[in-house]
């Protein structure tokens, strides 16, 4: 693969400009820079090997050469989508989902706010950076890691919830870059529907655990446990709790089956 390969092969997924690169350290990391140098709205930069990849709450995540899918989608929010800022994160997961079920015949899940699992278990991790400039937002980053054969998943003693990847629920071969293409279209497509009920619609009707007792652990410490039952037009996560129903933030928080 090389940067002019995959531009063409991205071409009628409304992506402007393409990056490849066979190995880097985090394509996150790639992405904030290539902002702070000047990029297009939409772009993407993707790498067939992560040498320090990153994941939420600064959990490392492997990216082993050839066999996962690692890209960063650059965005500039437009001033329209300024209220839904916080929804960006979420349309990753729901491209993703949309995506992978439209490709393979999967069924994918959102475990909220934004994992993306198959069989209870997660094939793919989403990790949101915001930058800034001054109090405006300069753009947004979103980084995307998929486990595609089974040498992406990582050693058991790494992770604190299964795994799983696409070889795991796919006979055939599986095109990588056309994966990717399908995921980006998909993104693109969903943008214009953010904040918007059809956008909740379908985040709701996939999402991991509904009906399940869960417990939720936010940043500084606070958990929420009951009944996960769905989530508000907000985007927030409604649990069923002994003293009544309690909304969670889309943010840095755990969401942990009970038990
Ligand atoms: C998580 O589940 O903790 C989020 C993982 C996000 C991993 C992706 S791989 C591409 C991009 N580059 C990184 O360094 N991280 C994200």
């Amino acid at each position: 693969m090389d940067s002019s390969t995959l531009q063409d092969l991205l071409q009628s997924t409304g992506i402007r400009q393409v990056r490849y690169l066979a190995s880097t350290g985090s394509t996150n990391t790639d992405a904030l820079a290539w902002l702070a140098e000047g990029v297009e709205d939409f772009s993407v930069i993707a790498s067939d090997e992560q040498t320090s990849g990153r994941g939420r709450f600064d959990r490392k995540w492997v990216t082993n050469p050839g066999v996962a899918l690692a890209f960063t989608v650059i965005i500039h929010p437009r001033e329209s989508e300024m209220p839904y800022i916080h929804l960006f994160s979420p349309l990753a997961g729901i491209a993703v989902a949309d995506g992978l079920g439209q490709a393979l015949g999967v069924r994918p899940q959102i475990k909220w706010p934004n994992d993306v699992l198959i069989d209870r278990k997660k094939v793919c991790g989403i990790l949101s950076e915001t930058s800034w400039n001054g109090s405006r937002i300069d753009g947004i980053v979103i980084g995307i890691g998929i486990n595609v054969l089974v040498e992406s998943k990582p050693p058991a003693e790494m992770v604190s919830f299964p795994v799983t990847c696409l070889q795991d629920h796919f006979q055939g071969t599986i095109d990588r870059w056309q994966v990717l293409a399908d995921i980006l279209q998909q993104m693109n497509s969903w943008r214009e529907k953010l904040g918007r009920p059809e956008f909740f619609q379908f985040w709701q009707e996939n999402l991991a655990f509904a009906g399940e007792e869960v417990e939720i652990q936010g940043a500084l410490g606070a958990e929420v446990t009951g009944r996960l039952t769905g989530i508000d037009p907000s985007g927030e996560l409604l649990i069923e709790t002994e003293a009544g129903e309690v909304s969670v933030q889309v943010g840095d928080v755990h969401l942990r089956l009970r038990g």
